[in-house]
């Protein structure tokens, strides 16, 4: 493992913190801009700065294989497609009938290391595992994306999981950082504040005067946002049981049900 101020680790294991990713993206950042240099931004896809965040963790030269779940209309794989261009990389999309299906294929149809397949990634994804694979998680959402991550993680094959939109303030968000020692995000605000400059042309299909999603008081969050959706990075850690954290989500899941159906049954006794 090389991981010194001029050369970067280009294996996936091994965890990264902030600082070493600030170094590490600083490091790329002009290999990085020459790869994405005229790639148009595609509608729901994953920022520039957060691509960088990827490859930052992953390290330039990565050689072996990249798993995608969610390609809506392929902006990340594409970006992926550059960054890694000796990797494999497999993309799974849940939604074969989309009208973004089409737009992704034809987008993607030069990449000769890009394998697109649909299906339910939740299934899909482990028949694709080899060692010193990186998974990218975009669709499934929410707890069902950590719960992936965290199953693949258990399975020791994969040395860095990514999941996006995991901004401050959600619940998932608290589940990692109580539960998963080592994650790390892309709304780091040394990180923000250096590579946002990345990002102007995925600003312009947002609403800008409208709250993003992101700085969602529903969700309970108040001040303080993220910057973005924001990816979260899991980097497999021997010591971690992956099963005993599977574990907690599903009682954690399991309390969160009955507690709804009591209430529901308390409601219908107050109305009758
Ligand atoms: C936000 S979009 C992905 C955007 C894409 N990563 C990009 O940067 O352009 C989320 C996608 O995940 C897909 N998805 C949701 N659940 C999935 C699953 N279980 N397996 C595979 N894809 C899934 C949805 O159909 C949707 O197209």
């Amino acid at each position: 493992m090389i991981d010194t101020d001029t050369q970067i680790n280009t294996t996936p294991q091994g965890p990264v913190d902030d600082r070493a990713l600030l170094q590490r993206a600083e490091l790329v950042l002009g290999d990085f801009q020459s790869q994405i240099q005229n790639v148009p931004y595609e509608d729901k896809g994953v920022f520039f700065s957060e691509m960088l965040f990827v490859l930052a963790a992953v390290g330039p030269g990565f050689s072996s294989r990249v798993l995608e779940s969610g390609r809506a209309r392929g902006q990340s794989t594409f970006v992926l497609g550059r960054i890694f261009p000796d990797a494999d990389i497999i993309s799974v999309e849940f939604d074969k009938d989309s009208p973004d299906a089409p737009v992704a294929k034809d987008r993607l149809k030069d990449f000769g290391h890009v394998k697109l397949l649909y299906g339910d990634s939740r299934k899909l994804l482990f028949k694709h595992l080899q060692p010193n694979t990186v998974a990218i998680i975009d669709g499934p959402k929410g707890f069902r994306a950590i719960r992936l991550a965290l199953q693949l993680l258990r399975t020791g094959k994969v040395g860095k999981v990514f999941i996006h939109d995991v901004y401050k303030g959600l619940a998932t968000r608290r589940f990692l950082d109580q539960h998963v020692p080592g994650t790390v995000y892309s709304d780091h605000d040394a990180f923000v504040e250096k590579f946002k400059h990345l990002d102007a042309p995925c600003w312009d299909g947002f609403d800008t005067s409208q709250p993003m999603e992101w700085h969602s008081a529903a969700e309970g969050l108040v001040g303080d946002p993220s910057y973005g959706p924001t990816f979260a990075c899991l980097s497999f850690d021997p010591a971690i049981s992956y099963r005993l954290i599977l574990c907690r989500l599903n009682l954690m899941n399991f309390f969160a049900r009955a507690g709804t159906s009591v209430n529901k049954k308390l409601r219908k006794r107050g109305g009758a």
